[in-house]
């Protein structure tokens, strides 16, 4: 919890607020049980800058305020009135001060920066903010967590989201990654039901570990995340010290229109740090925010976070033929197959200033590509590229491309979209509302942004899972654990499993363990006959 001390706040006689100025703010972390330089963030001074301008109060029509203390009655002890529009406005608006939260990655905090390529891309890409060594390209980034809701502590076992928004000269391109190279599922059909089995129960209102692992024990494909999840990377430090991963096969294409598959890695410059043991459960009790907090004071202290962005790239041929589908987004591309390239720099420089409006109103679109940059045939990738489009035009409208954070910011959108609620720039003014028309209004650049990909007439098809195996990388993942890390992964799952009422459950999953690994699935067993005797 972050604690601002600030000077007293007076009200003078026209009612202006002011701050005593000569006493600085500090904030006080109890995780850290640090107090904060004595000069004030940033933001904070921003802030008081802002405040100590005598401003005048109105309502939201502009006219001004003229009893914010005092609401108006019929006599000195009578009822309240209707006629009191300041009330009733201020009221009603209070009670639609709340959004939908995310259905998942409810909880997360985000800051601006800047990419800047490193490397000479062009031979696989013309990507224009990829196409100039030392280029730099505005961010903003979003962490988050999954599972829980707004209000959820932070120092959790879950996946971190990793959402990153280029806003390019071509327009925003969204790329949003977790903090793992893979995923539970690799069928967008079975999301909802994922998601379900790890959110509270319908019943209980709780997460119930019957509910992940059943969900978990029919889903061999789920083996390597949770080996990984599980394992000690599962709770990272802090947000600056995880990498970030596009996870995703994605797909480049040069200027030549030749394309590759390829595949994001941002590694943190902080270095991986993890809590294990009991340090989650007392990081999480002591401030629920802990990520929050650390990110913003960061960067308020000039410590701004960095990734070193790298890339796997695979030729169209090489796909054709690899041992393992390279679009199968529970595997990973082992990197003596494919190194890591490294092409750039992310550094994030600057906090939102206001947290609804920089972070909250926020929409990452997997859709949202630049020329040069297109989608594979990744079947979690292709569900994708509808959900979120279609989450933010229910969770903040069908204008949410208009809002400041989400709109283009290095150019401008020029289209023939009108109307819809809540349209609040000029609405293409008096420009023509059709295409093509007569009247220099915006036309179709005629080039393709990426090429296209090779399919067959539609239906639906066995997953193509030539190495027909859910179990190798989980079982790679757990043999280049040190011994150490073998035991923390055995205590912490087996600490769940041994939850589960059903012995089916937990047959199916250790079935699963034991596939991966022999010795994985014979520790698991008797660590949890232990646990259960
Ligand atoms: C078919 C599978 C998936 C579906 C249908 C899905 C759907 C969603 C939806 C509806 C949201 C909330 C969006 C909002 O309201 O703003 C969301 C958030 C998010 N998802 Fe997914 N998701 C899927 C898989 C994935 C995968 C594989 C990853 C990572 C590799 C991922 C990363 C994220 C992140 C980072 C966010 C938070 C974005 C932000 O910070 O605003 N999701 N997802």
């Amino acid at each position: 919890m972050l604690f601002l001390s600030q000077g007293p706040i007076s009200v003078t006689s026209e009612r202006v607020f002011t701050y005593d100025v000569e006493r600085p703010l500090r904030a006080y972390n109890p995780a850290t049980g640090r107090w904060s330089r004595d000069t004030a963030p940033i933001t904070l001074l921003l802030e008081r800058r802002r405040i100590m301008t005598p401003r005048r109060l109105t309502e939201e029509s502009g006219a001004p305020v003229s009893d914010n203390q005092n609401s108006q009655t019929a006599g000195a002890g009578g009822p309240v009135l209707i006629q009191d529009h300041h009330l009733i406005e201020k009221l009603a608006r209070f009670n639609r001060e709340r959004i939908p939260e995310r259905i998942v990655h409810a909880r997360g905090s985000g800051a601006y920066g800047y990419f800047e390529l490193t490397k000479d891309v062009s031979q696989w890409t013309h990507a224009n903010f990829l196409s100039e060594v030392g280029k730099r390209t505005e961010v903003l980034v979003r962490f988050s967590t999954v599972a829980g809701g707004r209000g959820a502590p932070e120092a959790v076992r879950d996946p971190r989201g990793f959402a990153v928004k280029f806003y390019t000269e071509e327009g925003n391109y969204d790329l949003a990654g977790n903090d793992t190279p893979i995923f539970f599922i690799h069928d967008p059909l079975k999301f909802p039901d994922f998601i379900h089995s790890q959110k509270p129960d319908p019943h209980t209102n709780k997460q119930e570990p019957n509910n992940v692992w059943d969900f978990f024990s029919l889903s061999p494909e789920a083996t390597h995340m949770f080996t990984w999840l599980f394992g000690d990377r599962g709770i990272p430090a802090s947000y600056r010290h995880m990498n970030g991963y596009g996870s995703h096969t994605f797909q480049w294409v040069n200027a030549q229109g030749q394309g590759v598959w390829v595949k994001y890695h941002f590694k943190t410059d902080q270095g991986i740090e993890c809590l294990t043991g009991d340090q989650p459960a007392k990081v999480a009790g002591e401030n629920p925010e802990s990520h929050t907090t650390d990110l913003m004071e960061a960067i308020d202290e000039g410590n701004f976070p960095s990734w070193t962005v790298n890339v796997q790239i695979m030729t169209f041929e090489e796909a054709k033929t690899y041992h393992i589908n390279p679009f199968d987004v529970t595997k990973v591309w082992p990197h003596a197959d494919y190194p890591l390239i490294e092409i750039g720099k992310m550094v994030l420089d600057r906090n939102p200033v206001n947290y609804f409006a920089d972070v909250e109103q926020a929409g990452f679109d997997p859709g949202n590509f630049v020329p040069g940059i297109g989608p594979s045939p990744d079947k979690m990738l292709q569900g994708r590229l509808f959900a979120y489009g279609d989450a933010h035009r229910y969770r903040l409208g069908t204008n949410h491309t208009q809002l400041p954070v989400n709109r283009p910011h290095a150019t401008k959108a020029d289209n023939y979209g009108r109307d819809g609620l809540m349209r609040f720039d000029d609405n293409g003014g008096a420009d023509k509302n059709y295409e093509p028309n007569s009247f220099g209004g915006p036309a179709q650049s005629g080039e393709p942004h990426y090429a296209g990909i090779d399919g067959g007439v539609s239906g639906t098809y066995e997953w193509d899972d030539r190495e027909s195996d859910d179990f190798a990388q989980a079982g790679d993942l757990y043999r280049v654990m040190t011994e150490a890390e073998r035991t923390r992964l055995i205590d912490t799952i087996a600490g769940d499993l041994s939850q589960v009422s059903k012995d089916e459950i937990i047959e199916k999953s250790l079935a699963s363990f034991t596939a991966a690994d022999a010795e994985y699935g014979a520790r698991l067993r008797a660590a949890i006959e232990a646990l259960r005797s």
